[in-house]
Order: C-alpha cells, then sequence, then structure tokens
C-alpha cells in the first residue's frame, strides 16, 4: 500500500525477511552518528525508525553527504536491506539496516527548539509553539492513532445499527448547554451574531421531526468556559439521538457500543452489564455526581452518632459525614495538619477536619476526645464503616456540600494510596438525576441537564405543581456515562410536546416571548409530529483520553487550545484589522 514512485517501503515496515531487496526510503533524520569510517543514521517518518548505514568504502560524495546531515533534514534514500551485526530487539526493524547507494536531500531543516525522541527535552510551553513538530513525536502520534481507531470503531459500529452520520451547521444561534458562547458577527446582517454550537442538540432534535430515526455526528463543540485538563474551548462530541425510543433502549445501545469499543480497541472487557446507580445514591454515598467506583471508601452519614453530645461544631450542622481511610491509622501528627490544611483550600472549601484512629490494638484516638467518651468515639468510627488500622476523617456542614468535600476529599487519599490505577475501567451509568437545580443568587430554577429534558412521566402532576419543594422533587429520564471518575457522555429522553416544552420554559422563568424569540424554531416544529426521541452524546476526547490512561485530553488533539484558551502556535485569539472592524460595523472599547 505504501508503495509508490517516490518509497518502495515506510521506516517502520522491514524486516530480517527482506534482505536482499533494494528499497526506497523517505523521512526525517532522527540523529546520525560516525563510529569509525561508518555513518549510521536514523530515519523516521510514521511508521517507524530505520536505521541506515554509509559504510567506509562508499564513494566519497555518498560519504560527505551522509556526514552533512543534520536533525529534521527531510532525505529520500536508495540501498539494500542487509542484517545487522549487533541487532537492536527493542525496535520493530532492529535487526536489519539498510546499506545506502544514494542520497537525495529532499529539505534541510533548521536546528529544532527541542529533541524530538520519545522524552523529548523541550519544555511545555516551547513544544505548544512548535506542535507541528512535537507531533512527530511517539507520544503524540499514538494519541492521534488511538484516536482514528475509536473513531473508525464508534463509525462502523453506529452504521452497523443503522445510525446515519449527518452534518449540522456551525453558525447557529445560541444553544442552551449552560456554557458563554462564542459568537461571531454577521457582516451581511449589521449588528447581528451567529453563536458557535455548545452542541448539536437542537440540530438533532430537529432531524427527529424530520424522520432521520437514528442520527450520529463526530462533531465539533464550542463552549467558553474555565478550562481544565478534561475541558478545551473547542472539543468534540460523538452526538447521537434515536427516535421511538425509552431509556432503556438508549443505554442499551450505547453500553453495547462502549463495550465493543474496550473490546476492539484495548481488548478489555468491561463490566455486563454496566451497573447504574441513582443520582441520589452517588450523591450521598460518593458525593459526586460522577463517581469512581474503582475503591470504596464510600462516605458515610454519622450525624446521629455525632450530635446530642454537647459539641456544638458538630450540633449546630445539618450533616456530619465521613471517609474511612483503609490502612492510615498511623498517619502522624504533621500528615494529619497537611491534610486540614488541604482540605481548606478554597478549591475544597472546608473550615476543619476532624479525625478519628482507629488503632491496630482496637483503641481510638480522635481530634474531638475531650468532647466524647472513647466508647462515643469508636461508636462514631464504626458508622463511618472503619476497621482497626483505619484513620476516619470528618467533615460538617450543609448536607450536599459537605458531601462533595467529602468527595474531594476520597479522590484525594484515592490518589494518595494509589488506589485509581489508570489501566482499571470501571464503568457506570448514573439515573435519576433531578430535573431541576434551585439557584440561591438568582432564585430561579436551572435546568439540570438541559431545558429539553423529559420530566419522568409519573411525575407529571410534580411538574405542574407551582410548590418549589414539589418542583425540586421532579426526576429526569437523564442519564450520565461515567468512566472512573469522569463524566465521559450523558444524554436524555426529550420533550416531544409543544405544550410540555412551553411548561418547561415557564418554570425555567423563561418568558413567553423570550422562549419564542430563542427557541420557537423548535416550539414549532415540535406542532408538527415530533416523535417520541431521545438521545445521548459521548465526550469524545474524554473517550480517547481515557482509553489512553491520561487525565489530559490535550494530548489527544492534534492542536489543542492552552489553559488560556489561546493557540500558542499560530498566535490566536488576535486583533483583526480596522477595516475588518468597520466592516463589521464593530467598536472596540478599551478593557478596564
Ligand atoms: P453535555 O453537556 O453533558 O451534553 O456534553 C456531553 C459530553 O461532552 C463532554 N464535554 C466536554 N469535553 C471536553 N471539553 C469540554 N469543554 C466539554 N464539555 C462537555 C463531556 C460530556 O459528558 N447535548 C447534550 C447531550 C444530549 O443530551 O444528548 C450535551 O452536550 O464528556
Amino acid at each position: 500500500m505504501f508503495n509508490t514512485f517516490f518509497r518502495t517501503n515506510t521506516c517502520g515496515e522491514l524486516r530480517i525477511s527482506d534482505v536482499g531487496r533494494k528499497v526506497v526510503l523517505a523521512g526525517w533524520v532522527q540523529k546520525s552518528r560516525k563510529l569509525g569510517g561508518m555513518t549510521f543514521i536514523d530515519l523516521r517518518d510514521r511508521y517507524g525508525i530505520t536505521q541506515l548505514v554509509v559504510e567506509t568504502d562508499a564513494p566519497e560524495e555518498l560519504v560527505s553527504t551522509a556526514t552533512s546531515l543534520g536533525r529534521e533534514f527531510v532525505i529520500q534514500v536508495e540501498g539494500e536491506v542487509v542484517e545487522r551485526q549487533s541487532k537492536n530487539p527493542k525496535m520493530d526493524t532492529g535487526d536489519i539496516e539498510i546499506k545506502l547507494s544514494a542520497i537525495n536531500v529532499l529539505n534541510k531543516s533548521v536546528t529544532p527548539p527541542f529533541t524530538i525522541e520519545d522524552e523529548s527535552n523541550g519544555g511545555e510551553d516551547i513544544r505548544a509553539k512548535y506542535r507541528y513538530l512535537d507531533l512527530r513525536r511517539n507520544p503524540l502520534k499514538n494519541a492521534l492513532m488511538l484516536r482514528h481507531k475509536i473513531a473508525h470503531e464508534v463509525r462502523n459500529f453506529l452504521d452497523s445499527k443503522g445510525f446515519m452520520e449527518i452534518e449540522t451547521p456551525y453558525l447557529i444561534k445560541s444553544t442552551p448547554e449552560g456554557a458563554r458562547d462564542f459568537v461571531v458577527p454577521s457582516r451581511m446582517n449589521p449588528g447581528e451574531f451567529y453563536a458557535l454550537p455548545q452542541s448539536p442538540q437542537t440540530f438533532k432534535q430537529l432531524l427527529m421531526v424530520a424522520g432521520y430515526d437514528r442520527y450520529f455526528q463526530i462533531v465539533r463543540c464550542f463552549r467558553d468556559e474555565d478550562l481544565r485538563a478534561d475541558r478545551q474551548p473547542e472539543f468534540t462530541q460523538i452526538d447521537c439521538e434515536m427516535s421511538f425510543v425509552e431509556q432503556e433502549d438508549v443505554l442499551g445501545t450505547f453500553e453495547e457500543m462502549m463495550r465493543n469499543l474496550f473490546k476492539n480497541v484495548l481488548d478489555v472487557e468491561i463490566a455486563n452489564p454496566i451497573p447504574r446507580m441513582k443520582w441520589c445514591d452517588a450523591m450521598d454515598n460518593y458525593g459526586s455526581d460522577k463517581p469512581d467506583i474503582r475503591f470504596g471508601m464510600t462516605i458515610h452519614d454519622i450525624t446521629s452518632q455525632a450530635q446530642g453530645h454537647g459539641f456544638s461544631v458538630f450540633d449546630s450542622v445539618e450533616y456530619v459525614g465521613a471517609i474511612s481511610v483503609p490502612g492510615a491509622s498511623e498517619y502522624t501528627r504533621k500528615q494529619i495538619d497537611e491534610l486540614t490544611e488541604w482540605v481548606k483550600r478554597p478549591q475544597v472549601g472546608a473550615k476543619g477536619l476532624v479525625y478519628i484512629k482507629f488503632n491496630a490494638d482496637g483503641s481510638v484516638k480522635s481530634s474531638v476526645d475531650k468532647f466524647y467518651t472513647p466508647e462515643q468515639v469508636k461508636a462514631m468510627a464504626e458508622a463511618a464503616g472503619a476497621v482497626a488500622g483505619d484513620l476516619v476523617l470528618v467533615l460538617c456542614g450543609a448536607r450536599r456540600k459537605t458531601q462533595t468535600m467529602l468527595g474531594v476529599l476520597r479522590i484525594e487519599m484515592g490518589n494518595r494510596l494509589g488506589l485509581r490505577n489508570p489501566k482499571e475501567f470501571a464503568p457506570l451509568w448514573i439515573v435519576d438525576f433531578p430535573l431541576l437545580e434551585w439557584d440561591d443568587e438568582t432564585q430561579r430554577f436551572y435546568a439540570m441537564h438541559h431545558p429539553f429534558t423529559a420530566p419522568k412521566p409519573e411525575q407529571l402532576d410534580l411538574f405542574y405543581s407551582d410548590r418549589k419543594e414539589d418542583l425540586e422533587q421532579v426526576c429526569a429520564n437523564a442519564y450520565d456515562f461515567v468512566l472512573n471518575g469522569t463524566e465521559l457522555g450523558g444524554g436524555s429522553i426529550r420533550i416531544h410536546e409543544a405544550s410540555l416544552q412551553e411548561r418547561m420554559f415557564e418554570v425555567l422563568g423563561i418568558s413567553k416571548e423570550d422562549a419564542e424569540y430563542k427557541f420557537g424554531f423548535i416550539i414549532n416544529a415540535f406542532k408538527f409530529g415530533a416523535p417520541p426521541h431521545g438521545g445521548l452524546a459521548f465526550g469524545f476526547d474524554r473517550v480517547c483520553a481515557l482509553f489512553g490512561g491520561c487525565d489530559s485530553i490535550r494530548d489527544y488533539i492534534a492542536f489543542p487550545k492552552n489553559n488560556q484558551g489561546r493557540d500558542v502556535m499560530i498566535d490566536s485569539p488576535s486583533r483583526i484589522d480596522q477595516s475588518q472592524l468597520d466592516e463589521l460595523y464593530l467598536d472596540l472599547r478599551e478593557v478596564k
């Protein structure tokens, strides 16, 4: 397949069985070295590295060209495959080398700013600036190959299930995924803006109205939000939607897709069936809606054991919760002080930390010994699920907030104890999300998923109630796919009736006029026979990173942005000319 007029083989292809063949290769000079009178060159392309050799008795011109080659020169070489004297078992091509008869320098290279080898000497910033050079390195190449393989498997699987890949536009109107939009001014419509899609949500629902009952798209989405290791301003979704389905159909289809991916890409069998957890159980036991279930250390409610003994800190709060860290009862004072400072960091936000050491001999020692008898302390430790040898860590305050902090602490302890093995995969469905989330600041409800998510049909009476407490109880037919503590995907069964959709906007405090202005097109479409439908979207970059055993999605994107949302290679975002601003009728204001 690689035999072209330009080269006969790639640099990763030749083996001992090729000895004696005359070949032509092309690629980049990884390095060259002189040994006695001989010159050795490592020639690299996407497929591997092949050693080239120019012998002592080679024509003078060939020797001088070979010795003049610098790192990253692009060359075409001609020669014969010969068996190597000293073989390199670490290289696929390590049994052979090419005895050169000609070198054609196709292009020179200036000295690269860092070494293009598996372990580069370049820092992150310089590698980002020269991303095209970094992409020549194996770790990034392997990441992109993994990405390609996953995309290929996804397409195969969905095609085999009758899904059609349909593209949707990028220059659209605001989508309701809850982040800020990136906007694009319209020259032809002065003063008006497109928004880039946060997801193709509304379009895929319109495709269901149009009758394309199984849609998918591997599609770019754009969200202007604070960036983290698993977030990019433009990222890719495996976006799917189905008509005439119930929640079980959607979960079943995508469970099968994930099982196929794991098997075909990593040769890993994942749990069958994938376990499910209700949102409220995830919050109560793991303090997170994306629990990492590779390890236990679950959260325990010890409020009833902790309260009523005169310790005002515990007595004055809604909730006291704890985790027991296995085998950590011998933590020193210094280690516990450090942990206390850790939970007080703004990212966690606890006011303090109470500890109980459940010693190996069965005795207990805690930071609240003067308020409790040893029996009472032990009762708290046991309620926290501790056994002798454990260290119990206790936080208190408002229920959900404290559970969330304990969830963060649990993950940290999991990391510190090495319980989060990236080679182990523990998938999980989170189901029965609340439909709505109350925001104290703005005194209104927000959609927990998005405003097209359907309430559970059996809870419709609560959904039409005017009482906040009733609305808070309504659950959605919404689900997330979680893997190793990361939300990989999410979706829901949608509202498909115009009147229910209008009620949703009303509950969200979106006026009729505003709903009409923003979403009139979809409310209107629902009047023309919208089928029952539902779907989900996976974060494709996150799938790739987790399959690759990595936390950061950046390595799995060919040209990512940094944490400030900048592409430092092309230096973007950047200013535009006054003439462009004029054309767009835009005036800039100074940043204060
Ligand atoms: P949601 O907003 O949950 O759902 O997004 C789906 C998945 O996309 C990934 N993701 C991201 N990945 C990288 N960078 C980001 N900034 C980012 N934001 C989200 C996550 C997430 O689980 N339209 C709905 C889906 C539906 O209801 O069908 C949606 O977009 O892995």
